[in-house]
C-alpha cells in the first residue's frame, strides 16, 4: 500500500533558474489543498543539513511568481555527496516529520534526491536549470527565460557592433550544453554559431568566413560562443589580428540566470510543481518530472540519469544554413 504523505519538504538545489519560485508557489499550495503540511528547506542540502527549515503556508509564497531567483535560496553542497552526508540528512528529515521532499534542481540535485529515497524519503525532483541539459526533457524551468534574456542582450551589442562595423563574440552560459548559444544562433540571426557539441576548433575556417562576409558588405559578423567552448577574450584578439576587423568579446554572465521569469516558465514550473505533489499523495518517490512530446512525464531517477541527449542534428543544420 502506498505510503500516506503528512508532511512535505521542498529545496532548491545547484544553480538558479528564473520559475524557481512559480514551482515553489505551486508545490506549497497544492499540499496545502490536499491537506498536507509544508516546508520549506533553505539553500539545498546544505540547509537540511543545517537544518534550516521553515513552516510554510499559502502566504508564505504569496507575490513570488513574477520573481527571478529562488525565495528558498540554493547552495552546492560536498557534504551531501558523501554517504554520511545523505544519512544526516535523512534523519534530519524524520526528525521534523519530512517524508516527501520535492527537489529544484539538475542532474546533481537528482542524484542526491535518489540518494533520500534509497534513505527511505520519498522524493521528486523537478528540472531546474537554464541549461536545458537534463536528458529525460524537452523543457527545464529557467531556459526560456534565460534564452529570451540573452537574446535581447545580444540584440543590443548587435547595435553597436554594426554602428563600429565590428565583429562580436558573444559567449553564453550553458555549462557543457549548446543549447542557449544553438537558440540564441537562430533568434539573434547570428554569423556564427560555435555549440560544445559540434565545435571543431577549426578558427581558420572561422576567419574566412568573416573575410569573406565583409567582402560581400556585411556591416558586422555576430559569433555566438558557448560557455563550454570559452575563450572569447582570447579569441576575439586572434581574429582581430588575422582579419584587421575591430573584434569585442562580450560574456553575458550571470545576468542570463536573473530577471522575472516568462510566462512559459511560470506556467510549466506551476504544472511541474503540482504534479510532483500529486505524485507523493500517490506514494510515488524516485521520481522525476519531465515534458516530452508535449506531456508531463515523469521517469524513475536512475533511468533519467542513464538517458543521454544531444542537439538535434537538424536543428544544428539548418541554423549553418540560414547564417550565409
Ligand atoms: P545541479 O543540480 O544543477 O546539477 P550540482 O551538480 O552542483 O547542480 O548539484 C547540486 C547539489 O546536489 C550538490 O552540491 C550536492 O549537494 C548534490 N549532489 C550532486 N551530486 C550528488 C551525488 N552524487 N550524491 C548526492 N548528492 C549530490
Ligand atoms: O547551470 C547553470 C549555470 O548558470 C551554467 O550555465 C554555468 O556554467 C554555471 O551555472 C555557473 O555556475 P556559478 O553560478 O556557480 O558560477
Amino acid at each position: 500500500m502506498a505510503k500516506q504523505v503528512k508532511t512535505i519538504g521542498v529545496l532548491t538545489s545547484g544553480g538558479d533558474a528564473p520559475g524557481m519560485n512559480a514551482a515553489i508557489r505551486a508545490i506549497v499550495r497544492t499540499a496545502i489543498h490536499k491537506g498536507l503540511e509544508v516546508k520549506g528547506i533553505m539553500r539545498g542540502y546544505a540547509g537540511l543539513l543545517q537544518e534550516e527549515i521553515v513552516d510554510m503556508n499559502s502566504t508564505s509564497v504569496s507575490d513570488i511568481i513574477h520573481r527571478g531567483g529562488t525565495v528558498l535560496y540554493t547552495a552546492r553542497c560536498q557534504e551531501f555527496t558523501t554517504a554520511d552526508g545523505q544519512k544526516k540528512g535523512a534523519e534530519i528529515c524524520r526528525k521534523h516529520n519530512i517524508d516527501g521532499i520535492v527537489v529544484i534542481g539538475g542532474d546533481g540535485s537528482f542524484r542526491g534526491a535518489g540518494k533520500l529515497s534509497a534513505l527511505g524519503i520519498n522524493t521528486i525532483g523537478l528540472p531546474g536549470t537554464i541549461d536545458l541539459d537534463i536528458a529525460c526533457t524537452d523543457y527545464t524551468i529557467g531556459f526560456d527565460t534565460a534564452v529570451n534574456t540573452a537574446m535581447e542582450a545580444i540584440d543590443k551589442v548587435r547595435d553597436t557592433s554594426t554602428s563600429h562595423e565590428r565583429c562580436s563574440i558573444i559567449e553564453v552560459m550553458g555549462r557543457n550544453a549548446g543549447y542557449i548559444a544553438l537558440w540564441c544562433g537562430f533568434a539573434n540571426g547570428a554569423e556564427d554559431i560555435l555549440l560544445p557539441e559540434r565545435y571543431d576548433g577549426d578558427e581558420q575556417a572561422l576567419i574566412n568566413r568573416i573575410i569573406e562576409n565583409r567582402k560581400r558588405g556585411k556591416k558586422h559578423h555576430i559569433i555566438i560562443n558557448a560557455e563550454g567552448i570559452g575563450h572569447s577574450s582570447s579569441m576575439a584578439k586572434r581574429i582581430e589580428a588575422a582579419t584587421g576587423i575591430e573584434t569585442r568579446a562580450t560574456i553575458l554572465g550571470h545576468m542570463q540566470r536573473g530577471g522575472a521569469p516568462t510566462c512559459k516558465d511560470r506556467v510549466y514550473a506551476s504544472i511541474m510543481g503540482a504534479k510532483a505533489v500529486e505524485l507523493l499523495c500517490e506514494g510515488k518517490s524516485n521520481r522525476v518530472i519531465g515534458y516530452k512530446h508535449g506531456e508531463f512525464v515523469d521517469f524513475d531517477i536512475q533511468e533519467a540519469l542513464s538517458m543521454t541527449k544531444d542537439i538535434p542534428e537538424d536543428q544544428f543544420q539548418i541554423s549553418k544554413m540560414l547564417v550565409r
